[in-house]
């Protein structure tokens, strides 16, 4: 179980200070599949980046499983069972692709097919990743791919992915679609959070929450928190909730 208990988070821009979270507080329980969604610049990706231990909050605390991992390093959360798929993953140039996931696995030997698995599971023609270096080389929908495949490989007691959905065509979607349910269908003991604004992710939610302005707005399950997003409770959902905030009907 994760808490986050009063997080506030600020930056300080040409001498002016901007409140990024106010006071967030809430419980993601463990064995559910949790989306935060909300507007863009609303805060969400901060909030993984606070909870996954790259940025400090100015006050508040964030325990898991009981245990106050606030000042905790991101390498030594990673060993206490949290996983992160960034938004803009990061290149390791030297490393290839299987060392990327044997390192994820945590084990020093990793069968090729093993590795594969992973790849496959994202879209991705194993073979012709397998051995390519984690460079420039790779596009960033690539990238994305491939870091998603690592957070699979590490199999974490808690899983998080931020915009699981971006740079990934619509084939390899579907396909991730089918990866985040099969991890759910296994998620006794575990937990996935995902932020995203893919209709089709907020679908599988047990639980979605809606940050906006830094702000927790609502929280609840598809069924209470989707017609929210659309203003109305009887829309038939059509389209990309992504594209709805563009266009300013989601209030
Ligand atoms: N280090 C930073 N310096 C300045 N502004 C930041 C920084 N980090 C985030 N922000 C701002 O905070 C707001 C929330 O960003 P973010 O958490 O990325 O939102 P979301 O993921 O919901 O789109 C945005 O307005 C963003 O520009
Ligand atoms: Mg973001």
């Amino acid at each position: 179980m994760l808490e986050i208990k009063n997080i506030t988070f600020s930056v300080e821009e040409d001498g002016v200070r901007k409140t990024i979270l106010d006071d967030i507080s809430l419980t993601i329980p463990s064995g559910q599949l949790t989306v935060v969604t909300g507007p863009n610049g609303g805060g969400k990706s901060t909030l993984a980046r606070i909870i996954a231990g790259v940025i400090r909050p100015d006050s508040g605390k964030i325990i898991f499983n009981g245990e106050d991992i606030t000042e905790m390093s991101v390498t030594d959360r990673a060993k206490k069972g949290i996983g992160f798929a960034f938004q803009q993953p990061v290149r390791f140039k030297g490393l290839k692709v299987f060392d990327l996931i044997r390192l994820a696995k945590g084990t020093k030997k990793l069968s090729t097919a093993d590795a594969c698995k992973y790849l496959a599971a994202v879209g991705l023609c194993a073979k012709d990743y397998i051995d390519r270096e984690v460079n420039a080389s790779l596009s960033g929908g690539e990238l994305k791919r491939i870091e998603i495949a690592t957070v699979l490989a590490k199999n974490s007691e808690m899983s998080v992915f931020d915009e699981p959905e971006a740079g990934i065509d619509l084939w390899s979607f579907q396909n991730l679609i089918e990866v985040f349910n099969g991890m759910r269908a296994n998620i006794e003991g575990s937990s996935i959070i995902i932020i995203s604004h893919q209709e089709r992710i907020l679908r599988i939610a047990d639980e979605i929450i809606l940050v906006k302005n830094g702000r927790l707005a609502s929280r609840g399950n598809a069924d209470k928190i989707i017609p929210q997003l659309m203003g109305t409770d009887s829309v038939e959902l059509s389209c990309n909730i992504a594209d709805l905030w563009k266009g300013g009907a989601a209030k």
